[in-house]
């Protein structure tokens, strides 16, 4: 029988892979949302009762009709995760528009035009759970101006949702993963990565599962009371 809807974006590998796992196991049924239909169809076969569905998040129409189908084609959307998101790390001095433009269109515009397109749907029911993945990065990290920007922008984002939609019983939370071992991070200069654990308290590198966990616990009833939270998920990272 199938689950509640939960949405999630950039889904088809790393953190977001691995919340829709733990998603399913949970017994949501899974909306995959990304970019590459054949990276996608591979993910939507591993994960048990989910759905592929190729959209980018930076297209407003394209996820307006990507939401629609969702809902007309699986049913109600219970949870929404904005997951998607890009790095282009540069110092600010060399910084190319572009880089700026990109990173800010897919880490943080992205988020509006996914809730702008689902909390209709949301207000309509006064029922929802909206999860944005945020980052450590938040706080500011030499190389990444365009990416702490759009990550501090997720913040603003989801306490503003959060104060928006309290009363109609739609929570609105902020995950700020640490240091996760994905293709994301795998990219990154050998030295880089050696900085990077050498800063985590609990000596060891956060899994996607990690994150999941705690984006299915605000998902649930039992978070029924927690909104406008930021939540870091880094083995200590950030205290
Ligand atoms: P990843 O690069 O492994 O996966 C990101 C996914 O997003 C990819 O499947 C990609 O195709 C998809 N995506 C990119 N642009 C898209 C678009 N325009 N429309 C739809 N899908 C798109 O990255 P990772 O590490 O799994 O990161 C996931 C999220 O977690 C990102 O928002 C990232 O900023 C955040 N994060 C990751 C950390 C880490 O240590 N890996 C730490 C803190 C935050």
């Amino acid at each position: 029988m199938a689950g509640p809807i939960a949405i999630v974006t950039g889904a088809q590998r790393g953190i977001g892979y691995g919340i829709s796992r733990v998603l399913a196991d949970r017994g949501y049924t899974v909306v995959l949302c990304d970019l590459d239909e054949s990276a996608l169809s591979e993910a939507e076969r591993s994960i048990p009762g989910s759905h592929a569905m190729t959209v980018d998040v930076t297209d407003f129409e394209a996820v307006g009709a990507a939401v629609r189908t969702s809902e007309e084609t699986f049913g109600p959307t219970a949870v929404l995760v904005n997951n998607a998101g890009i790095n282009r790390d540069r110092m600010l001095h060399k910084m190319a528009e572009s880089e700026w433009d990109t990173v800010v269109n897919v880490n943080l515009k992205g988020q509006f035009n996914c809730m702008r397109h689902v909390v209709p749907y949301m207000r309509g029911r006064k029922k929802g759970r909206i999860i944005n993945i945020s980052s450590a990065s938040w706080q500011g990290n030499v190389g990444q101006a365009n990416y702490a920007a759009a990550k501090a922008g997720v913040i603003g984002l989801t306490k503003t949702a959060a104060r928006e939609l309290a009363r109609l019983n739609i929570t609105v939370n902020a995950i700020c993963p640490g240091f996760i071992d994905t293709p994301m991070t795998r990219q990154m200069p050998p030295e880089a990565f050696s900085a990077m654990m050498a800063k985590i308290p609990m000596e060891r590198i956060g899994t996607p599962e990690d994150v999941g966990r705690v984006v299915a616990f605000l998902a649930s009833d039992d978070a029924g009371y927690v909104t406008g939270e930021v939540v870091n998920v880094g083995g200590g990272m950030v205290l």
